[in-house]
């Protein structure tokens, strides 16, 4: 445990002199196709605001650092005595953190390198080419930039993030350009039949669905049992490297979120029956460096809203979450992913394990990258605890989500579950 002070950002009060000349600059970047989404633009009333000293900002400024819970998954295999031993563990951590870490999660660091890569692909490009309609060929509202609802200093987000909704990700850009135009036609995801290919397209069809054949079986005997997970892909396709990540993702946090009902008695296929892979999605998050990073955040307070997420992040540091009424700092740990309980499994287990609060603080020198899987069930599953007296209404996810957009725009919160205790 160490005390550790984010970096001092005194001097990032704002002046009005300065502020003007930021969103003087904020302007020539634009126009110079900058890839900074207009945040002083946007926020320019709320940042005056606080310039006239008519808001107090929250003040984001020295935390204690601390590792999360270690969670070594290759002890999953080592006998039973150990394996149930690390399940215990997890759950305790669910209790008790609502966050732990894991290591040896058989999600090989050469793709996590290469979704950073990916990520930064995706960010660096200009901001109006981002903010198109049908950015990547994937739907409106999956690029999303600072808090369009902010009202005030404290639920104003310096981030950028691309939301992938699972059923868009073969349909992205990304993965549509590391295929031959022909093969787009045989697997479905464009219906046009390129007409210099007419001729040959009985040929190339027979080789197409002899190869898919092939690649289905060689990935069905594909399995990693190196590490405490065995992953068995069935694909038809090459994926890109976003696919690749979601679908190793989706892998692990079936796994863990079967691992936690373990030590509350839900049925092991709980999870298999409710959530499908198109159920869950996935999100980029960039922070870019921010001129005010003791008056704002990254990402505001929040809690999650699925099951458990799963986040992989770079070595910036910035994620803090809520420990017995005090904000610390999380520790990055290059090996290892951050998994955090969400509104759902709280529900779910009846307030046994716990979705946390946390937030991600801005920097005011280093960008910052992470992506976090969110494990979701489908829109109908109704969510019920699984003991009694239940703590919770059931409500499906629909409902839920309805409710909280509701909460958003009403109160620019979403309120959440202390919306359906009993
Ligand atoms: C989120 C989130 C944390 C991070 O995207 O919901 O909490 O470290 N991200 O970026
Ligand atoms: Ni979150």
């Amino acid at each position: 445990m160490s005390l550790h002070c984010q970096k001092s950002a005194k001097g990032d009060k704002v002046n009005t002199h300065k502020f003007k000349a930021d969103i003087h600059q904020d302007r020539e970047d634009s126009e110079a196709m900058a890839i900074e989404p207009p945040f002083f633009e946007k926020y320019k009333a709320i940042l005056q605001s606080s310039a006239n000293e008519k808001e107090k900002p929250p003040t984001v400024e020295g935390f204690e650092e601390l590792e999360l819970p270690l969670i070594d998954l290759s002890h999953l295999n080592l006998g039973p005595l150990e394996r149930q031993e690390c399940i215990e563990k997890m759950g305790q951590a669910a209790i008790e953190w609502g966050f732990f870490q894991i290591v040896n999660h058989a999600v090989p660091d050469e793709l996590l390198n290469r979704l950073k890569q990916e990520q930064i692909k995706v960010f660096q490009q200009p901001f109006d080419k981002k903010s198109e309609n049908n950015f990547l060929n994937l739907s409106v509202q999956s690029y999303r930039w600072g808090n369009p609802l902010a009202t005030s200093l404290r639920n104003l987000s310096w981030s950028e993030a691309l939301h992938i909704s699972l059923k868009d990700i073969s349909k992205m850009d990304e993965y549509n350009k590391l295929r031959p135009y022909w093969w787009r036609y045989f697997d479905g995801t464009s219906d046009q039949m390129p007409s210099a290919m007419a001729p040959c397209c009985c040929l190339l069809h027979l080789i197409s669905v002899t190869v898919a054949c092939l690649t289905q079986c060689a990935f069905e005997f594909a399995s990693d049992r190196q590490h405490g997970l065995n992953f068995t892909l069935i694909r038809q396709h090459d994926p890109s490297t976003i696919e690749e990540y979601a679908e190793k993702a989706n892998f692990l946090a079936q796994r863990l979120a079967e691992y936690l009902a373990q030590n509350l008695g839900i049925k092991a296929n709980y999870f298999q029956e409710n959530c499908s892979p198109s159920s869950s999605s996935l999100r980029m998050n960039r922070y870019p460096p921010c001129p005010y990073p003791s008056m704002m955040f990254g990402i505001i307070p929040h809690t999650d809203t699925d099951f458990l997420t799963i986040v992989s992040q770079d070595q910036v540091g910035g994620l803090q979450l809520k420990r017995n009424g005090r904000w610390v700092s999380v520790k990055p740990n290059p090996k290892a992913l951050v998994v955090n309980i969400g509104d759902f499994y709280q529900a779910l287990s009846n307030g046994v394990y716990k979705s946390i609060t946390h937030r991600v603080i801005a920097n005011q020198e280093t960008e910052r990258y992470s992506a976090a899987y969110f494990y979701c069930p489908t829109y109908e599953t109704v969510i019920e605890s699984c003991s009694k007296p239940s703590l919770y209404k059931k409500f499906s996810f629909k409902e839920y989500r309805e409710q909280i957009q509701k909460d958003v725009k009403a109160t620019g919160d979403k309120v959440g579950l202390s919306r359906f205790l009993l």
